[in-house]
C-alpha cells in the first residue's frame, strides 16, 4: 500500500481540496503517511497569490528532490493546486525531478495518475486542462478514521471568480465561475450532519456570486441566499458559515439572512482591501468606501454582536500615503475584530503589474508594519470587550498549545480556551470569559450551561 503525504500551502479552499484528495486515495488503498520522510507519494497543494508564496513550496520541493533523489529515488514529487495550474509544465522544466502536475480542475484525477506513476505506466503526468463539471468532484471528506469526531466540515461550493480585481491571479488559477447545484451541495452537508458534524463552512473563491449564471433571483433572494435558506434546514446543524464573499454581494437579502436565519452565526469575513476610494477603483473592487461601511453598519444593526474580518493589501501599485491613510480611517471606522494584512505581489498576467508607480518594498513594509499595530490595538478592544461576558462556544478539541484545555469558537469566530473534559466535545456550551489574549479568549470553567 503506497503511502502519501500531502502538505498544504494558502487558504482554507487549499486545505479542503487536500482533505478531499486524501479521502480519494485512502478509498483506493493507499495510506497517509505521517511524515514526508516515510512516504512514497509527497504532493506539494501550492498557493499562487503571493510569489512568497509561490517560492515556498518551490523551495521546498527543491529541498524534497535533493533528499529523496538521494536515498529513495522512487518516492513520487508532485504540485497540485493554484501554482501547477498557473505554471504547468514549467514546473518540470524547471525542477526536473517532479513527477506530476495536477492542476485545480482535477483533484480528482489525483489516483489515476499516482497508480500510473507508482507502477511504472507513466513517467511524467500534467494535468492541467479544464474539466467540464469539475466543481462538482470536490466531496470527499476524511471523518472516519481522523481519530477524532469532527465537529466542523467545510463545504466547497463553487470555484472560480469572474470578478478580475485588477492584483489578482486567482481567475487564471481557479478558472471561470462554477457552482455546484443546491441539492447537490444539501446532501453533501446532510451527510456530514449525520456523520456528527455541527458547524458547516461554505466555500469558494467568491461566495456571494454562487448560482448567478444558472438560478434566477426569487423572491428578491439571490441564489447565495436561497443556499443558506436550504442548508440552514438541515435538522441537527447547529451552525453556518461561509468565505470568502465579495462586498458587492452583501444586498439587503443576505443582511437580512443574518437576522432571519438562527444558525448563521454572526460572523463574517469580507475583504476590503482598501480604505481609498482612488485604489478601489484602481483595484476594480466595484465598491466604495462608503459602501463598504454602510455594509457594516447594516450588518451590525441586525446583530450588534457581528465579528468581522477582512483582507487589506497594501502598497498596491499607485498607493499614496493619503491613500494608505485612508485605510488607517477605514480600520478605526469598521473595527474589525482581525484583518490579514497582504502586501502587494505583482502577478504575471493581471493588470496592476503592469500599472505605474509600483511602492518600494521598503514603503509596504512600513506601511504593513503600521497597519499592523494598529489592526492589534483594535483587536485588543474587539477582544477585550468580551470579558466579563457569557459567550456560546462550539467545542472543537483540545488547544494546539496546552492539549490539557479544549478550545471552541465564539458565534463570532473567537477562538476561546478553557479548562473542560471530553465529553463537551462538539457540544454548544455557554461560559463566561475571564480574560482577552491576543486574539485568543479564555473561558471560566465552570459550565453555565450545556445545549
Ligand atoms: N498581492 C498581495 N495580496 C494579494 N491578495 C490577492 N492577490 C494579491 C496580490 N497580488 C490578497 C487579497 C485577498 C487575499 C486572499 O490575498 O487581500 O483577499
Amino acid at each position: 500500500m503506497p503511502s502519501v503525504y500531502i502538505k498544504t500551502y494558502g487558504c482554507q479552499m487549499n486545505e479542503r481540496d487536500s482533505e478531499a484528495v486524501a479521502a480519494q486515495l485512502l478509498a483506493r488503498g493507499y495510506v497517509l503517511a505521517k511524515s514526508e520522510q516515510t512516504a512514497d507519494v509527497i504532493l506539494l497543494n501550492t498557493c499562487s497569490v503571493r510569489d512568497f508564496a509561490e517560492q515556498k513550496a518551490i523551495g521546498k520541493m527543491t529541498n524534497l528532490a535533493v533528499e529523496t533523489r538521494r536515498h529513495r529515488p522512487h518516492v513520487v514529487l508532485g504540485f497540485m493546486g493554484c501554482m501547477a495550474q498557473s505554471r504547468g509544465q514549467g514546473l518540470i522544466d524547471q525542477l526536473p525531478d517532479v513527477d506530476l502536475v495536477l492542476g485545480t480542475q482535477k483533484f480528482h484525477r489525483t489516483a489515476e495518475h499516482l497508480d500510473d506513476l507508482l507502477a511504472g505506466r507513466k513517467d511524467k503526468v500534467v494535468d492541467v486542462a479544464e474539466e467540464a463539471g469539475s466543481q462538482g468532484a470536490i466531496r470527499e471528506h476524511l471523518l472516519a478514521g481522523s481519530g477524532r469526531k469532527s465537529v466542523s466540515a467545510f463545504v466547497s461550493i463553487m470555484q472560480g471568480c469572474n470578478q478580475h480585481c485588477t492584483f489578482c491571479i486567482v481567475p487564471f488559477t481557479r478558472g471561470e465561475e462554477r457552482s455546484r447545484t443546491i441539492p447537490d451541495i444539501v446532501t453533501e452537508c446532510r451527510e456530514l450532519v449525520a456523520q456528527g458534524v455541527r458547524e458547516i463552512t461554505l466555500l469558494g473563491q467568491i461566495v456571494t456570486s454562487f448560482g448567478k449564471r444558472d438560478l434566477p433571483t426569487v423572491e428578491g433572494r439571490s441564489p447565495f441566499v436561497q443556499l443558506l435558506d436550504a442548508v440552514h434546514e438541515i435538522e441537527g446543524l447547529q451552525r453556518l458559515r461561509f468565505t470568502s464573499p465579495h462586498p458587492k454581494g452583501y444586498g439587503d437579502d443576505l443582511v437580512e439572512a443574518y437576522a432571519r436565519l438562527p444558525k448563521l452565526v454572526e460572523s463574517a469575513h469580507i475583504p476590503v482591501q482598501s480604505g481609498s476610494d482612488r485604489i478601489l477603483k484602481l483595484m476594480h473592487r466595484g465598491y466604495t468606501r462608503e459602501r463598504f461601511l454602510e455594509i457594516i453598519g447594516k450588518l451590525r444593526q441586525v446583530q450588534p454582536g457581528m465579528g468581522l474580518c477582512t483582507d487589506i493589501i497594501v502598497g498596491f501599485p499607485g498607493e499614496t500615503e493619503a491613500d494608505f491613510e485612508e485605510t488607517l480611517s477605514l480600520v478605526r471606522a469598521a473595527r474589525f475584530d482581525q484583518a490579514y494584512i497582504f502586501k502587494y505581489s505583482p502577478r504575471k498576467d493581471t493588470p496592476a503589474a503592469d500599472l505605474p508607480d509600483q511602492v518600494p518594498q521598503a514603503v509596504k513594509e512600513e506601511r504593513n508594519q503600521r497597519l499592523l499595530e494598529l489592526i492589534n490595538q483594535m483587536a485588543a478592544e474587539q477582544f477585550g470587550a468580551c470579558v466579563g461576558q457569557v459567550e456560546e462556544i462550539l467545542v472543537e478539541g483540545p488547544s494546539k498549545k496546552n492539549p490539557v484545555r479544549l478550545t471552541g469558537r465564539t458565534r463570532s469566530n473567537k477562538i476561546v480556551v478553557f479548562e473542560g473534559s471530553d465529553r463537551h466535545l462538539g457540544q454548544v456550551i455557554k461560559l463566561r470569559i475571564v480574560r482577552a489574549g491576543s486574539f485568543t479568549l479564555y473561558g471560566d470553567p465552570a459550565i453555565i450551561n450545556l445545549d
